[in-house]
C-alpha cells in the first residue's frame, strides 16, 4: 500500500545514491503501480502544500515531491527545470514535447506520450512542454532534485514568439491559460 511519508523518506534517501534520479525512477515506478492509493494519499494528506494543480508533500532546496493534476486540454509552454526530474503518470496521459535551445533558437527534438504506469527521467538540461491530450483529468507523481518553486536560473519560452524568458510562475500560468484548449 502506498504510504506518502514513506515515499518522501525513500526519495530523500535516494539523494545519497550516486544516481539519484535513477533510484527515484524505481521508487516512482513502484508507487504508481497502485494509482488509487496514490490519489487517495494526496487527497487525504493534511501536511501538504497545495499550489493550484500542484500538491507538494515535500519541498526544500534539494528535493521536491509533488502530485500534479492536469485538467483536460491543458497545455504548458516550453520550460526547463535546471535540475533532474522524474515524472510518473498514474492516471490519464501526459504528452511531452522535448526541445533543444541553441544559438537563441528553440528547436523541437522529440516527443513522448506518457501513459498510466509510465515514468520519464529528465536531465537538468531538459526543456519540455506538456499537454493533457485526454478529455479527462490526468495525475502524475513529480519528483525533482531541487526546489520546484525556488530553483534559480530557470527558463521558459514565450509560446507566441518562442523567445526565452526568465521563469516566472504567474506569467507561466497566464501562458497556460492562453494555450489550453478548455478552461
Ligand atoms: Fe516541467
Amino acid at each position: 500500500m502506498f504510504d506518502l511519508q514513506k515515499f518522501v523518506k525513500e526519495c530523500q534517501l535516494a539523494l545519497d545514491d550516486p544516481k539519484p534520479a535513477q533510484r527515484v525512477e524505481a521508487i516512482v515506478k513502484e508507487a504508481i503501480a497502485d494509482p488509487e492509493a496514490v490519489r487517495d494519499a494526496f487527497e487525504k494528506a493534511d501536511n501538504v502544500e497545495r499550489q493550484g494543480p500542484i500538491t507538494f508533500a515535500w519541498r526544500d532546496a534539494s528535493l521536491s515531491v509533488a502530485d500534479v493534476t492536469t485538467p483536460p486540454g491543458l497545455k504548458s509552454p516550453a520550460h526547463n527545470h535546471n535540475m533532474w526530474a522524474v515524472i510518473g503518470v498514474y492516471e490519464g496521459q501526459e504528452h511531452n514535447k522535448f526541445f533543444r535551445y541553441e544559438n537563441d533558437e528553440l528547436q523541437e527534438k522529440g516527443e513522448r506520450l506518457l501513459k498510466e504506469g509510465d515514468v520519464a527521467v529528465l536531465g537538468p538540461e531538459a526543456v519540455h512542454a506538456i499537454a493533457n491530450p485526454l478529455p479527462t483529468v490526468s495525475g502524475a507523481l513529480h519528483v525533482y532534485g531541487g526546489d520546484l518553486v525556488e530553483q534559480p536560473a530557470r527558463s521558459m519560452w514565450n509560446p507566441h514568439t518562442d523567445e526565452r524568458e526568465d521563469y516566472d510562475i504567474s506569467r507561466l500560468i497566464t501562458y497556460v491559460n492562453e494555450m489550453s484548449v478548455t478552461q
